[in-house]
C-alpha cells in the first residue's frame, strides 16, 4: 500500500519541536496575560462574506489564497458559503459586534493563539496552515497603544531568544489622506508600466499601495516611489509622530520603512513588522499588525478605532531552533520499573502514586529483566530510576541516579521531594 503523506503546504509538529511550541505558547500566554488581555476563541471557518468585506476583495488573503469549505457529502443544505480564517482579526471583531462587546467599558484587550490557513504556493517558512499569536485592542484611538503593541511584539521576540528581531515601521494614512497618496502613486508609476510585472500591473489597477511590496519591483523604481508619510494628513501625522516619539522614549530602535504598506485591505496610520536578522520581506516576517480604524464599521458596527499584530509561530519556532534558544524544559523523567517480570500491576501501582506527586513517569510494562529495563530508561532519558522490589512491602523503592548508577532505598513518599532537591545536579 502507498504512504499516504500529509497535504502540500502543512506541517507536523513532531516532538522534537514540542519543548520550543511549548515555549512559544507560555511565553504569548504569560505576555498576553501581564499586558492586560484576556483570551478570545473564535470558529476555524466562517462565513466567506466576513472575509471578503474585512480584508477586501482585492487582498491575496481572499482574491488568492482563500479555503473554501462546503457542507457534508450529500447533505440537503445549499452550498454554504464558508471560508477557513485566513487571519484571525475580522472574526475577532465580528464576534466583537455579536456579542455586544463594544458595549463593555474600557477598550476590548484580547488574544488568540491558533491555526490560519491560507492557500498559498507553500515554500521555507510559508504554509497553508499556520499558527498565529493574535492580540488586539478594539476600542482605543490613541498612539500609546500602538506602541505598547509594538513593544509588546518585541518583547515577546526576546523572551523566547530572538532578541535581534528588528522593527520596521510605516503609517499609511487614513480616508481622509489616502485617496490622494494612491493618485500620486498611481501617476509615478503609469509611465513604468510596460516595465512592471503582469502582478505588478494588477497591484497598479486594484491597489497601487501594494505596488510597493512587490518584491519583483525594479528597486530604484520602489526607492524614488513617493512615501507616504510625506502625504499623510494632520491627524495621521500627528498621530505617526505620537508612536514614533514614544518608541523613542521607551528605546524601542526601528526602522521607517517606506514599502511597509500591508496585504490586508483595513489598515489605516501604523503598520509595522518584525523580522530576524538579515530578513526584509513581507514573506520572512515574524510578525505584521497595525491599526484598523474603519474595520468594525465595515462590518456593521460603530466608528471604533482597533490596532492588534499576528506574530507567525512556526516561522518564531524554525528560528529559535536556528538559534539554539532553549525551549520549555521539562521536567526529569522518572522510569519506574521492576526486580520481578510478574509485578507490573506494583510498577503501575508506584508509578500512578509518584504521578500524583507531581513527577513525570513512565513505567515499564514488560517482562524483561531489571537490567534490560534500566538500559531502556536510559536510552528514553530518564534521569531517575525508581525499582519497584521487595521494599515496596515496607513502603520503600530503591531510588537510582542514572547520571551516576548510585542508588538507595527510600520511602515511596521521599521520592518526589529527592528528585526535585537533585534535579539540576
Ligand atoms: P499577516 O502579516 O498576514 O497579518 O500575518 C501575521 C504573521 O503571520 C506574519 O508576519 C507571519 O509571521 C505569519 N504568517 C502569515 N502567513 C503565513 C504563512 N502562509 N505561513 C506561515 N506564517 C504566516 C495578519 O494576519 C493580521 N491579522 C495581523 C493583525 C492583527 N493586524 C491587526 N491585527
Amino acid at each position: 500500500m502507498p504512504v499516504i503523506r500529509a497535504p502540500r503546504g502543512t506541517r507536523d509538529r513532531l516532538p522534537e519541536e514540542a519543548a520550543a511550541w511549548a515555549r512559544a505558547e507560555a511565553v504569548a500566554a504569560d505576555l498576553a496575560s501581564r499586558y492586560g488581555f484576556e483570551r478570545i476563541e473564535t470558529p476555524l471557518f466562517e462565513t466567506t462574506e466576513l472575509f471578503v468585506r474585512g480584508l477586501g476583495e482585492g487582498s491575496d488573503a481572499v482574491a488568492k489564497e482563500m479555503f473554501r469549505v462546503g457542507g457534508a457529502a450529500g447533505s440537503e443544505e445549499e452550498e454554504p458559503a464558508w471560508a477557513l480564517r485566513p487571519e484571525p482579526t475580522a472574526g475577532i471583531v465580528r464576534a466583537y459586534l455579536e456579542h455586544g462587546l463594544h458595549v463593555r467599558p474600557g477598550p476590548l484587550r484580547v488574544w488568540m493563539l491558533g491555526p490560519m490557513f491560507r492557500y498559498d504556493r507553500p515554500q521555507a517558512g510559508r504554509y497553508r496552515q499556520f499558527t498565529q499569536w493574535d492580540v488586539e485592542v478594539i476600542g482605543d484611538p490613541g498612539p500609546a497603544v500602538d506602541a505598547e503593541l509594538i513593544e509588546l511584539a518585541s518583547r515577546f521576540c526576546t523572551q523566547v531568544g530572538l532578541d535581534d528581531a528588528s522593527i520596521h515601521l510605516n503609517s499609511i494614512g487614513d480616508a481622509a489622506c489616502r485617496p490622494a497618496y494612491r493618485a500620486a502613486l498611481t501617476a509615478y508609476f503609469a509611465p513604468h508600466r510596460n516595465a512592471l510585472s503582469e502582478d505588478g500591473r494588477r497591484r497598479l489597477d486594484t491597489n497601487p499601495l501594494r505596488m510597493l511590496d512587490d518584491r519583483t519591483l525594479d528597486s530604484g523604481l520602489a526607492a524614488a516611489a513617493p512615501k507616504s508619510i510625506d502625504h499623510l494628513c494632520d491627524a495621521c501625522r500627528d498621530h505617526f509622530a505620537g508612536v514614533s516619539g514614544l518608541l523613542d522614549r521607551l528605546g524601542i530602535v526601528y526602522e521607517l520603512d517606506h514599502r511597509l504598506v500591508r496585504g490586508l485591505d483595513y489598515y489605516t496610520r501604523t503598520t509595522f513588522e518584525l523580522f530576524p536578522p538579515g530578513r526584509t520581506g513581507s514573506q520572512d516576517a515574524l510578525a505584521g499588525g497595525g491599526r484598523y480604524d474603519g474595520l468594525v464599521e465595515v462590518l456593521g458596527g460603530p466608528s471604533t478605532a482597533g490596532v492588534g499584530f499576528g506574530l507567525g509561530l512556526d516561522r518564531v519556532v524554525l528560528a529559535m531552533a536556528q538559534r539554539g534558544a532553549p525551549g520549555e524544559p521539562s521536567p526529569a523523567l522518572v522510569a519506574v520499573v521492576g526486580t520481578q517480570p510478574s509485578d507490573v500491576a506494583e510498577r503501575l501501582l508506584v508509578a500512578g502514586a509518584l504521578r500524583e506527586a507531581g513527577l513525570r513517569v513512565r513505567p515499564d510494562g514488560s517482562d524483561r529483566k531489571l537490567g534490560r529495563q534500566l538500559e531502556a530508561a536510559a536510552k528514553l532519558g530518564a534521569r531517575w530510576a525508581v525499582i519497584v522490589g521487595e521494599e515496596l512491602t515496607r513502603g520503600a523503592v530503591v531510588l537510582r541516579d542514572l547520571a551516576d548508577g548510585s542508588q538507595r532505598e527510600i520511602a515511596l513518599d521521599e521520592v518526589s521531594s529527592a528528585t526535585r532537591r537533585n534535579a539540576d545536579s
